[in-house]
């Protein structure tokens, strides 16, 4: 599949070099030309920088790797308000958290339910928000891999999103629909609470057992 990357920074490549690993083609681009160079240098031979405006027309999927303030911006760039990703499956990966607080930035709303609305037509799924970059590919078996909850309104994005998800050696949980993102959302500044408190959020969620929940 060929994934273009919306972003030049950390998850742009540590999520390009797993994808690659996993046999994908990359396509980088952000708003310094210089930055996405380096980026698909970064990655590797799988990886080539693109204009901005050349990415959506040859890219399968779009995934969103950019700093909450930039979203719309950056989804400007490579032409979403004229509708160049209609029809395409778009993994929007922000966090629209202060880091050092989780608390939300926007006061209402979603980053998912902007980036729909920059990119009139798209297939938005809110994915990959929660777990670093650094954390893919999950080297171990199916049944202990990360589980992503990801949410979306086209059951086909969806299952695109969770074929990539798989190939990053998680699971992927579908939670709802996109007016599920802020919860997502808020659940990774959830976590960002939790470790600033000092304690490790995998220990901060109850261990349900699933043959009696
Ligand atoms: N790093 C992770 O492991 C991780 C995991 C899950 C989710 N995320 C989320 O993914 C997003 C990117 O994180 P990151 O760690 O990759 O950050 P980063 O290394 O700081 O990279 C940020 C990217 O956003 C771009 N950007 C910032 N402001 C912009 C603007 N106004 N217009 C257009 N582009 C802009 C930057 O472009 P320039 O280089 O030109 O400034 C850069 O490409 C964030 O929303 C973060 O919460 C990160």
């Amino acid at each position: 599949m060929t994934i273009a990357i919306l972003g030049t920074g950390n998850l742009a490549v540590t999520l390009g070099q797993a994808w690659a690993a996993a046999g994908h083609t990359l396509l980088l681009t952000g708003r310094d030309p210089s930055r996405a160079e380096e980026a698909a240098h970064q990655i590797g031979p799988a990886a080539t920088a693109v204009n901005p405006g050349d990415l959506a027309a040859r890219a399968d999927v779009l995934v969103v790797a950019v700093a909450w303030e930039g979203l719309e911006a950056a989804l400007s760039l490579v032409g979403g308000p004229s509708g160049s990703l209609a029809g395409k499956t778009v993994i929007d990966c922000t966090n629209p958290v202060d880091y050092a607080t989780g608390e939300m930035k926007p006061p209402s709303g979603s980053a998912a339910a902007l980036a729909a609305r920059t990119a009139p037509g798209a297939f938005v799924v809110k994915a990959l928000h929660m777990y670093a970059g650094a954390s893919w590919p999950y080297p171990g078996p199916q049944t202990s891999a990360p589980v992503v909850a990801i949410c979306g309104d086209e059951p086909a994005a969806l299952d695109r999103a969770a074929a990539l998800i798989r190939d990053l050696g998680g699971r992927a949980a579908v939670v709802g629909g996109l007016d599920a993102a802020r919860q997502l959302e808020e659940a990774a500044g959830f976590v960002m609470r939790v470790v600033a408190a000092g304690h490790n959020p995998r220990q901060a969620v109850p261990d349900v057992d699933l043959g009696r929940a």
